[in-house]
């Protein structure tokens, strides 16, 4: 298990009692002095991080900038460390839903999590394979100097502790796949694999005796994985209406709802992406990946099921996720743009496995969050309540104190 290695810091760097109630500027000074933010940090706040010169630069035929509010997830403990969580996303009750839980988590030593090496993987498709077992044979005899060729196109990141280190061969009734395991480091990898599928395709091609097809990453990272644990104690579950036991059950309940029907599962999975995919988008990173890779990976056994499942043990409410996290903390979106640089400063994260660990984390809690609203009040009662709040100039939150 690794540990996160945020830089937040102290014992409760990530507790902000009252910050709701703070105006943005005094948010902001608290901030400054939390995070040791500099001016030009606190420029970035106010204008997002991307000026249309620099968006002309990103993508094309640009003609201006689409902003999204950034809040910060508060309360968070991830294997230790806490956490300021930067979250971009327009759904009002999200972050405040997502700090709520995350204070009942720490009262249970907050959120354990681990990851996977960051290996991302390629996908050479071989097609008019004439003997398809022979095929797989001679790829897989090869496999060394596959490794070796994949190695010689990416010498950098060798340097930098990763590169190719497996070799797999798949086959299909009507092609032959291989793959090729990447370790990515803090990469999140695309344009490493991408450029090993190429330049490995007529060798692949050549030895599986047929014609090469499409050479592409998969976003169905499997090898790239986080878990992430929380254990709720059933004392701090309770509402004004309901015990904590009661809570705790009807969280058990909703999960095994999901686990049962994958109509209920794609809402409990949007609701663990309501989180994971605020703070993948204010770290700058490609939250499309990683929507492509959650849902790919909740359908693997044949039937869509939940990413996160929750039980009852020893009185307890414990919650378990499991997701592939194909992030990155260094490439493109980064060097482009400060608002993602600033949120990656703010989380501390050093690397991309600790990032992917951060976000699993938030997505497990909102979870978390959903469920103990459905099992209690139900949803529209806390989340109309943070709606008339954003259509309210001067509002302050009517439900719950999120810090
Ligand atoms: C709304 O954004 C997310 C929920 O629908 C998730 C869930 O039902 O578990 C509340």
């Amino acid at each position: 298990m690794q540990n996160n290695g945020s830089n937040n810091g102290s014992e409760n760097g990530s507790r902000l009692p009252g910050f709701y109630k703070l105006s943005v500027e005094e948010r902001r000074e608290l901030l400054r002095h939390r995070a040791d933010l500099s001016e030009q940090d606190l420029e970035t706040l106010d204008g997002g991080g991307l000026d249309t010169a620099a968006a002309d630069r990103i993508v094309e035929n640009v003609v201006g900038i689409y902003a999204l509010p950034l809040g910060l997830g508060l309360n968070f403990r991830v294997n230790g460390c806490d956490v300021l969580v930067p979250m971009a996303v327009e759904e009002p009750s999200v972050i405040a839903a997502a700090s709520n839980a995350a204070r009942m988590v720490r009262e249970g030593g907050g959120f354990i999590a681990e990851a996977d090496d960051p290996v991302m993987t390629a996908q050479i498709e071989i097609v008019d394979v004439a003997d398809p077992e022979a095929s797989v044979a001679r790829l897989e005899a090869a496999a060394d100097e596959l490794l070796a060729l994949a190695h010689d196109t990416l010498p950098r990141l060798r340097q930098r502790g990763g590169g190719a280190r497996e070799i797999e061969v798949r086959a299909h009734p009507r092609r032959v796949v291989v793959h090729v395991h990447v370790d990515c480091r803090n990469a999140m990898g695309a344009n490493m694999v991408n450029t090993v599928a190429e330049a490995l395709a007529a060798r692949v091609a050549e030895l599986a005796g047929g014609r090469s097809g499409l050479r592409i990453l998969t976003n169905l990272c499997d090898r790239r994985c986080v878990r992430v644990k929380a254990r709720v104690p059933v004392g701090v579950l309770g509402t004004a209406e309901l015990d904590g036991a009661v809570v705790r059950d009807g969280i058990v309940a909703a999960s095994l709802f999901a686990e049962d029907d994958p109509y209920r599962a794609a809402t409990h999975n949007k609701g663990i992406m309501n989180g994971v995919d605020a703070v993948v988008i204010a770290t700058g990173n490609d939250w499309r990946g990683v929507e492509a890779g959650a849902h790919a990976f909740a359908a693997t056994s044949g039937r869509y099921r939940p990413l996160a499942i929750w039980r009852a043990e020893e009185g307890d409410l414990v919650g378990e996720l499991e997701m592939p996290m194909a992030l990155g903390t260094v490439g493109g979106t980064l060097q482009a743009h400060a608002g993602a640089r600033l949120a990656q400063k703010l989380l501390g994260a050093a690397d991309a496995s600790t990032l992917g660990m951060i976000v699993a984390s938030a997505g497990l809690a909102s979870n978390l969050a959903a469920l103990r609203a459905l099992a209690g009040e139900g949803i529209q009662r806390g989340h109309m309540a943070l709606h008339r709040r954003a259509t309210s100039p001067s509002g302050h939150p009517v439900v719950g104190d999120p810090s």
